[in-house]
């Protein structure tokens, strides 16, 4: 209808005094004619009316569809996912009713071109996306199940959280950097290096940005990055992937102390900003109702204690006897430990051998290094650090001893070479970090499209 006013397009989130409401009842008052695109997330038939819930990922809308508009081909074949222009005006919910930001629209014009119909019956949506399907089901299905509440939200609220590491660090004068994902170092083990060929060379893709960013504090003074890592992992856990978004930093003439300090306001102000905004911290407290800050001092505690609490609370090793010195501690007690304090905790002091050649050892228990590990309820383990040797030769020593090739790790002990620093620094598992946030029951469902053994799809 030309008569019309000319529609303003807004998103569906879009709340602005710009857009104004019809009163219920009022039959002079005038909503603002508004133009939307996105696509049926529900649909319902009541009487002659069609109630539409659009969706265009930054909320949703409830529409009308009446009168003739509610008898068309289109109207009545309807299918969910079908995208939509819609005009019309903004009033708001009759009392009693209930629908996203209290107002729905009224169309007065819609437009589906063909194409942009999307399947229905066998083939529809709600067919192939079953509510009980399995998760690896769901998995090869990502694409589609990517537009549920539930993932979507997930994914919204990572964004928001990657955002708030680059502001964090930013407010903290730590600079960014882009290390190579292609590398001919290891980091973190040769058991889970991906190996490929490189114009004929050996090559691995990085299991950690740590080695690179070391290098950066001389002329750029601490430095963070936030890329992927690789890990081979040959076992099927909820929080191991084989690629997965690292959040590292590396800060330059700083005592473990400091390490500590800085992790912990680090995670808190990165929680502080993400929650700040409305809109996130409501997706928030939809996947995970009961989320609080957590509360700092976080609990400090040593490898040596939490050992002895192990024993004290019959939490066995993985062979099944009683932890001793010495024991890596294993996922399933790791858990157990972070579900009963419910608290995080860092877990300090790792002995040498069951941590990376780079850690600096305890200068007051030579067995123990100055290593930690932050551990969050539900998830375990989500963040590793460490002060780093800053001694040529002691690295060197560190480096031969773990079997590694010196001549591929000059670069590396060129630090150690030209004036070298008290440093040291830690990697976060973003995905560990949104599971603990959002409530996830696996790392899985914290990526756009996870990668783990036996999956590389779609
Ligand atoms: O403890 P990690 O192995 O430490 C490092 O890689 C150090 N070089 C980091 C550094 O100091 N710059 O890994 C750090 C964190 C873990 O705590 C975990 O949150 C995450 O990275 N992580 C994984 N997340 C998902 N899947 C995997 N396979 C992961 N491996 C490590």
């Amino acid at each position: 209808d030309s008569s019309l006013p000319e529609p303003i397009t807004i998103k569906l989130d879009d709340a602005g005094h710009h857009i104004k409401l019809r009163k219920t009842g009022d039959a002079d008052g005038k909503g603002t004619r508004v133009r939307v695109l996105g696509r049926v997330h529900r649909e319902r038939k009541q009487k002659d009316v069609l109630f539409v819930t659009l969706r265009d990922g930054y909320g949703l809308m409830q529409v009308v569809i009446s009168g003739k508009l509610a008898k068309t081909y289109e109207a009545l074949t309807l299918t969910r996912e079908t995208s939509m222009e819609i005009l019309g005006e903004m009033r708001e919910v009759p009392a009693g009713a209930r629908a996203p930001l209290n107002r729905e629209l009224h169309a007065d014009f819609y437009k589906i071109p063909k194409h942009w119909r999307a399947a229905g019956g066998e083939d529809a949506i709600t067919n192939r996306v079953q509510a009980s399907a399995e998760h690896a089901t769901l998995l090869d299905l990502r694409h589609l199940t990517l537009r549920g509440e539930n993932a979507s939200s997930v994914l919204i609220v990572r964004d928001a959280l990657e955002f708030a590491f680059n502001r964090a660090y930013h407010e903290a004068r730590i600079r960014k950097v882009s290390p190579p994902a292609l590398v001919q170092t290891q980091v973190e083990g040769g058991a889970t290096l991906f190996k490929f060929d490189y114009y004929g060379a050996d090559a691995f893709l990085t299991q950690s940005s740590q080695l690179y960013l070391e290098t950066c504090l001389p002329s750029m003074g601490s430095v963070y990055c936030i890329e992927k890592s690789f890990r081979a992992e040959k076992s099927l856990t909820r929080r191991h992937l084989s690629e997965f978004t690292h959040v590292e930093a590396e800060l330059d003439f700083i005592e473990f102390s400091h390490l500590l300090d800085h992790v912990e306001f680090l995670i808190c102000r990165v929680i502080e900003l993400t929650m700040a905004d409305p809109a996130i911290a409501g997706y928030v407290k939809t996947l995970n109702p009961e989320f609080t800050m957590p509360e700092r001092p976080f609990m400090r505690m040593k490898y040596t204690d939490a050992i002895q609490w192990l024993i004290d609370h019959d939490i066995p090793n993985e062979e099944g006897n009683p932890h001793n010195f010495g024991d890596d501690i294993a996922e399933a007690a790791e858990r157990r430990m972070t579900d009963i304090m419910n608290k995080p905790i860092f877990l300090t002091h790792f002995p040498a051998h069951i941590k990376a050649f780079y850690m600096k050892k305890d200068p007051e228990d030579n067995r123990v290094t100055e290593s930690v590990d932050c551990l969050m309820p539900g998830v375990g383990e989500i963040v590793g650090g460490s002060m780093r040797i800053d001694d040529y030769d002691e690295l060197l020593a560190a480096c031969k001893r773990e079997g590694l090739d010196p001549e591929a790790y000059c670069w590396y002990f060129d630090q150690r070479k030209y004036g070298s620093s008290p440093h040291g620094g830690y990697g976060i598992g973003l995905e560990r970090l949104l599971a603990w946030l959002c409530k996830q029951h696996t790392v899985r469902d914290c990526c756009l499209y996870p990668r783990y053994m036996g999956r590389c799809k779609p």
